[in-house]
Order: structure tokens, then C-alpha cells, then sequence
């Protein structure tokens, strides 16, 4: 059986999308694509199966060659998209984040259940990245103890033109929200933000260092550095009672040639996660082909992770250490 994919946005991450669902992701295949500028549409088009173009996003998901929808439009978009996607009962695979909106994401749940099923899937790709399972792995099976502290590190090469304080926050740090929620099975429950003033050459703060207070008493830092320089670079450290687990910071080997030991950083986040991407959507593909809800993150989770965001904003604006409330999950969700 082959799921035919509909996927709304073609830009970077669309496209690479496309080609992961044609040809890296077994059982299915993009028949359908839509993207508000023509151009971005056609300039895939000849690497796909002759797909159809389709005049809007609703219109493709309409279409009855479309089973299941990839959203990859701009933030603002998704949600007209996921909901129109619920309506009609088809799995849908949204790029992070849901909705900035956490009320545009409660409609979204409201919808979910009110449908009475499962359809959505938050495009949280890292909790699908090998080294973020094998570090979740280790910590549930190894005699470490619990998690005291995790140490993490979100660096970019430089930030686009359009950048600023706000988005290390809403767009950077939201991937860290969902990952330490579901690494160390916790809610966060506090956050405060510490801006660097060194640098002067930008116009918007950077670095940035969260720190963040787990339900379960664990504390995590996060660096949210927007301009790095030398490579794209995301990892994490884990300090447990009894043992440390240190995540590699690359998916590639380390090489060890002419007196040097080396390994190599991507220019974007791109190589970092390519196997964090197709593992998350060959996963969405088996959940719809098995009827089986997917171990991505959920609706609630994108919920949540907007509305940690938000609490992170106050954070930053009032400089000052932010209360999370804990949210009752619905059990429709568990
Ligand atoms: N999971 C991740 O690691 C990750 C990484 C990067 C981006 N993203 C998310 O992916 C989404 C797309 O990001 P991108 O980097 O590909 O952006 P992009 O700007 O490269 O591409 C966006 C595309 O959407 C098109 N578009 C604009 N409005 C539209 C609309 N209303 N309907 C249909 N198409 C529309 C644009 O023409 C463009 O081709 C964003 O939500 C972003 O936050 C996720």
C-alpha cells in the first residue's frame, strides 16, 4: 500500500520534505503539491512523479488523490491548513510549531477531539534523531540515577537577515521545549532567559541562555547562539546521579588523519537532523498505514511548547524568571 502525500509549502524545508517522502521513506509518494508562489512548486516538480499542482493550500487537501498532508507554510499558516486536514479526517504531519497562537492550538485540539480520533503530528523531529534515542535509551536503562542537570547547545552558523531576539526563542529554543519533555519524561515549570551585551555588530540579542526548571527537580541550561560561526551545532550533556551521558555532536565520523582529530559541522540544521527527518517521517507514514496513533509529538505537545514559548517571551522582555503552569493533559492525549 503507498500513501499519496499532499504537502502545502515548498520552500526549504518542503522541499526537502518532498524528496524524503519520494524517495527516502518507503510506502509512499507525493502526489499533490501547493505553494503560494508557483515558482517554488515547479522548480521540484521534475523530481517528483508528476504530481499535481494545486491553485490553494485547502484545495489540495480536498483532492481525492490526497490521503495524508505535510503543512511546511510559514508559522502563520499552518493552522487553516491542519484544521481544514481534521475536518476532513486526514493525517496530517505539521512543521514545528504548530501555531505561536496557543489558543489557534487549542482550536486544534478542540477539533482533534471533537473528530474523536488522532490526526496530527508536530514536525518535532528531533525526538526521531539517533542521538537524542540513544541518549533517552542510556538514561532508561543504565544504572545512572535520576537526571540532574542536562546541558544544551543550539548554535547556527549566522541568523538570517530577518532575525531577532524573539525567534531564538519562538523558532530556536520551542525544539529544546519539546525535547526535554519528552527526554526526561518532565513539564517544565519555570524558565528565566540571561542576555549576553557583548556583541555590538547586531541588532538583536545573541547569545541567550535559558535556564529551565523541571516538575522533577531537574534543571537544564540551554545556549541559544544564533551565530556560531563555525558550524551548525546541536547537543546535549545529561548529568545523572550516578553517570554523565554525553551526546556526539555529529552524526558524522571523526576523523583522525595528518596529526589532527577532526570532524566536520553542517552549514544548517539540515545534515545534523537528515536522519532525525526520515525516521520521523517514515514513522508518520507507518502510523497511518497501520491505523496506529505515532510516537511524534502530538497536538497537546505543540500546545505546550508554544505555550512555554510564550511564558519564555515574558522572560526575556520582563528580565525576570517565569512561572509555568502545569496543564492537565486530557486523556485523549496519554
Ligand atoms: N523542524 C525543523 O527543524 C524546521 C526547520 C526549519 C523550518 N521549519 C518550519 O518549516 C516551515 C517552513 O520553513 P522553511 O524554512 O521551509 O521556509 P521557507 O520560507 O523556505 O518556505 C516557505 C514556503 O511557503 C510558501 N508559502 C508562503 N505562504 C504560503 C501559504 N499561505 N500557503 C502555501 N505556501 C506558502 C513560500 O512561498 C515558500 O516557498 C516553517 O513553519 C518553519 O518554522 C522547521
Amino acid at each position: 500500500m503507498t500513501v499519496n502525500v499532499g504537502i502545502i509549502g515548498l520552500g526549504i524545508m518542503g522541499a526537502d520534505h518532498a524528496n524524503i517522502i519520494q524517495s527516502k521513506v518507503s510506502n509512499a509518494k507525493v502526489t499533490s503539491i501547493y505553494d503560494k508562489n508557483i515558482n517554488q512548486a515547479q522548480r521540484i516538480i521534475e523530481t517528483l512523479d508528476n504530481p499535481e499542482i494545486h491553485n490553494s493550500g485547502l484545495e489540495l487537501i480536498n483532492s481525492n488523490k490526497v490521503d495524508a498532508v505535510m503543512v511546511v507554510s510559514p508559522d502563520d499558516s499552518h493552522v487553516e491548513f491542519v484544521l481544514e486536514s481534521i475536518k476532513l479526517q486526514k493525517p496530517v504531519l505539521c512543521e514545528k510549531p504548530l501555531s505561536h497562537s496557543v489558543k489557534e492550538c487549542n482550536d486544534v485540539i478542540e477539533a482533534e477531539q471533537k473528530i474523536g480520533k488522532r490526526l496530527v503530528q508536530v514536525g518535532f523531529m528531533r525526538r526521531f534523531c539517533p542521538t537524542y534515542q540513544e541518549m533517552k535509551k542510556n538514561y532508561n536503562n543504565l544504572d545512572v540515577g535520576k537526571a540532574l542537570l542536562l546541558h544544551c547547545v543550539h548554535r547556527m552558523v549566522s541568523a538570517p537577515s530577518y532575525f531577532e531576539s524573539v525567534m531564538s526563542i519562538r523558532s530556536a529554543l520551542v525544539h529544546e521545549f519539546d525535547i526535554i519533555r519528552w527526554l526526561l519524561e518532565t513539564e517544565i515549570v519555570e524558565i528565566q532567559i540571561i542576555k549576553s551585551s557583548i556583541r555590538k555588530d547586531l541588532d538583536f540579542v545573541d547569545p541567550i541562555m535559558a535556564i529551565i526548571k523541571c516538575a522533577n527537580g531537574a534543571i537544564v541550561d540551554v545556549e541559544v547562539n544564533a551565530n556560531a560561526k563555525y558550524g551548525y551545532d546541536v547537543r546535549a550533556e545529561l548529568v545523572c546521579e550516578k553517570g554523565t551521558i554525553l551526546m556526539s555532536p555529529s552524526r558524522k565520523n571523526e576523523l583522525l588523519i595528518n596529526n589532527e582529530h577532526s570532524f566536520s559541522y553542517g552549514k544548517d540544521w539540515r545534515p545534523r537532523f537528515a536522519d532525525a527527518y526520515r525516521n520521523q517521517n517514515q514513522a508518520w507514514i507507518n502510523s497511518i498505514l497501520n491505523n496506529t496513533t505515532s510516537e511524534g509529538s502530538s497536538a497537546w505537545d505543540g500546545m505546550i511548547s508554544s505555550f512555554i514559548a510564550d511564558k519564555g517571551v515574558q522572560a526575556f522582555e520582563e528580565e525576570k524568571t517565569v512561572t509555568i503552569p502545569v496543564k492537565e493533559k486530557p486523556n485523549f492525549y496519554n
